[in-house]
């Protein structure tokens, strides 16, 4: 029960990586409130659900205000939502670089806004931005998504800075995953995943409770002296 009595906060809730760690963080004593854009794909009694486009700025601060109307306090952040609209740069069009910059780093930004300022009123808090080993390496046909993994990086150290900075302990780190099994990787092809696999120190791709393992660590006590860090969850990936 690493995260008694905590309320955390998991964007993009519904399934994959958000799905388990929601799920983690409640077996683990947490109250969780799954946002997504779509429902949830389980059932668990801690796991509360809230519609949220998290692109949506006004939409996040009514979001945020409810929470802290109804529960008192958000103690964890989980900026998991995420999206990708894969072309090579010059098949690139404004619709899929809009999209992807939208979801995966104004949406980080709508929510932090708020929750980072609070956290420090409250007297402490866990934010995790979910990157990738895409924004630490780069990869061909992901510029969108490659800019707004490396973006949440640099999100996640300024906040570190800026939210500690009165002597609270607000904290803030990001993890950047490898490849994990989740619907993500649907679009991925078989001979591809193969070779991200081979890339790797461990041959294998990752599994999503090893991301949400990671997470529980990064928003629970056992990590009190962990800030402004990138945790890579990627099985030794050698690009
Ligand atoms: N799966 C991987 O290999 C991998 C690797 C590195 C990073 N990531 C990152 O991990 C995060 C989760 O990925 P996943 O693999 O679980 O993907 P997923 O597609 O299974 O889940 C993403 C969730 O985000 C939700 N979402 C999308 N747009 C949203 C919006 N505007 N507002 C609210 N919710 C929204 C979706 O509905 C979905 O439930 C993403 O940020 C992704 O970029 C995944």
């Amino acid at each position: 029960m690493r995260l008694k009595n905590k309320v955390a906060v998991v964007t993009g809730g519904a399934k994959g990586l958000g799905g388990e760690m929601a799920m983690l963080f409640a077996a683990n004593g947490a109250k969780v409130i799954a946002v997504d854009m779509m429902p949830l794909t389980y059932e668990n009694p801690n796991v509360e659900y809230f519609q949220l486009n998290v692109s949506d700025s006004a939409a996040c601060k009514a979001f945020c205000d409810k929470v802290i109307e109804k529960y008192g306090k958000i103690d964890i952040l989980v900026n998991n939502a995420g999206i990708t609209r894969d072309a090579m740069t010059r098949k690139m069009t404004d619709d899929m670089w809009n999209a992807v910059i939208s979801v995966n780093l104004t949406g980080v930004f709508n929510l932090t806004r708020h929750i980072g300022p609070h956290m420090e009123e409250i007297g402490g808090g866990s934010i995790i931005n979910i990157s990738s080993v895409v924004g630490q390496f780069g990869n061909i046909g992901q510029a969108n998504y490659a800019a707004t993994k490396a973006g949440v990086i640099g999100l996640t150290m300024t906040w570190a800075k800026e939210f500690a900075r009165k002597g609270v302990p607000v904290r803030v780190n990001a993890i950047a995953p490898g490849y994990i099994m989740t619907d993500m990787m649907k679009t991925v092809p078989p001979e591809l995943l193969e070779k991200f696999a081979k890339q790797t120190m461990l041959g294998r791709l990752g599994q999503p409770e090893e991301i949400a393992k990671a997470a529980l660590f990064l928003a629970s006590d056992d990590a009190s002296y962990v800030t402004g860090q990138t945790i890579a969850v990627n099985g030794g990936m050698r690009l």
